[in-house]
């Protein structure tokens, strides 16, 4: 055992932490709720409630915008939450990290403009068999209006993408991967500094999806030399509607603005408009201004207790999920990858999960089940769904012990 693990295990108050999540002091049908969906979105500290509220109720106005006092305010407080996120992913200047509504907007940025501007006919953009929909339907979009090819790489049963494969699919026509840094579906953490350097070595760029990541485990956007890195607020214990699309500045001065409006440009006549320096060039009209104080509170609480000591905690909780789980006769875990984080997807023998899932809400426990997004993960493991429980630093191992105490529930209802 690593000296961090057992000074978690003996040190990590999970309790006092809890007490910073109101959402969680509730009972749902009469049990105390067990809150394990946290890949779908996570719950929300105080710290962040507060900070949104806060700017409701003080300094409420437009940014970027007015020399007004209230607008002063506002505008620093959202630009402080650019500069957060700069800290958060190492990127090099607040001028690579741009406010999207969350990971798929990033995605749909980067495919629509830059694939406009650098796309022809015969590229080829590369994806994995483990994407989320987000990280799919926009390539397969700009692959079809260019006249491009997508490869996919594929996985093996435990849910581990094959790089041998991956290597032969790189060829100089190849322009782009993106695959995500840990698969929402089966929990696998991707190899994702290899594999941008293997993209890079075959001079194509590297586009990572962090949604599942960024609330997890350490990012450092230099240190894995992504070209594109996207997360969201609301899985990083933010507010909905908020997220980061981080870009090198290089490539971000040479693509097109993705909307046009205000905020984006530097001037404008009927003949020509001028746009604004990054990031602003891609932020166009009103943010969500709110979103992202509360992102800035978010990525403030969590750098609070330590990003290494929520993974710690939640790899303890993964392994003892693990073992219990796999315990359970009849029940087959899907995805069992070496590197994982965070999540337990299985399928339970003759139980359809939609089943399983409402009689655990019965019990409080609160899981996602259906294919989550990625339709074609569920096809390779030859599933139509599955049962996902998705853990947080604010679970517990008792929690397990319910979501085992419900499986048998399950059992016993449908024997
Ligand atoms: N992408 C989110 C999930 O995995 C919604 O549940």
């Amino acid at each position: 055992m690593s000296t961090l693990t057992s000074e978690i295990l003996t040190n990590f108050d999970v309790e006092k932490l809890r007490e910073d999540f109101p959402v969680l002091k509730q009972q749902i049908h009469g049990k105390p709720l067990v809150y394990l969906d946290s890949a779908a979105t996570a719950q929300k500290p105080y710290a962040v409630i507060d900070a949104i509220r806060r700017f409701h109720e003080v300094d409420c106005a437009n940014i970027h915008r007015g020399v007004h006092e209230l607008s002063q305010r506002s505008t620093a407080a959202y630009e402080q939450t650019r500069t957060r996120a700069r800290q958060f992913l190492n990127a090099a200047s607040d001028a690579e990290i741009v406010f999207v509504r969350g990971t798929t907007e990033g995605v749909n940025l980067v495919a629509s403009s830059w694939g406009h501007r650098h796309l022809k006919a015969g590229d080829e953009i590369v994806i994995s068999a483990m994407e989320h929909h987000s990280n799919i339907v926009p390539w397969q979009m700009l692959c079809e209006a260019r006249d491009a090819r997508l490869r996919v790489i594929p996985m093996n049963d435990r849910g581990e993408l094959i790089l041998e494969e991956y290597e032969k699919l790189l060829n100089p026509r190849t322009r782009m991967v993106a695959v995500a840094h840990i698969s929402n579906a089966l929990g696998t953490v991707n190899p994702v500094a290899e594999m941008i350097a293997m993209a890079h070595r075959a001079g194509a760029l590297a586009l990572i999806d962090g949604a599942q990541a960024a609330p997890h485990l350490q990012v450092d956007v230099r240190a894995l030399d992504a070209d594109f890195y996207a997360f969201s607020g609301h899985k990083t214990l933010g507010p909905t509607g908020i997220g980061i699309l981080y870009g090198k500045q290089a490539l971000l001065e040479n693509m097109p603005p993705y909307q046009g409006g205000g905020d984006m440009i530097r001037t404008v006549t009927f003949e020509k408009t001028t746009y604004a320096d990054l990031p602003y060039k891609f932020e166009a009209g009103t943010p969500n201004i709110a979103g992202g104080i509360g992102l800035g509170a978010a990525l403030e609480y969590i750098g609070g207790i330590g990003i290494e000591r929520i993974a710690a905690w939640e790899h303890e909780l993964l392994r003892y999920g693990t073992e219990q789980l796999e315990r359970i006769p009849g029940l087959r875990i899907i995805g069992t990858a070496r590197e994982k984080a965070a999540v337990i997807s299985f399928v339970i023998e003759g139980i359809h999960p939609h089943d399983i899932g409402t009689v655990l809400d019965l019990e409080g426990i609160a899981v996602r089940t259906g294919h989550h997004c990625a339709q074609p993960v569920m096809d390779r493991f030859h599933v139509p769904a599955t049962t996902r429980a998705s853990l947080a630093f604010y679970n517990t191992f008792a929690e397990i012990d319910k979501l085992v105490a419900g499986i048998y529930k399950v059992k016993e209802v449908f024997a």
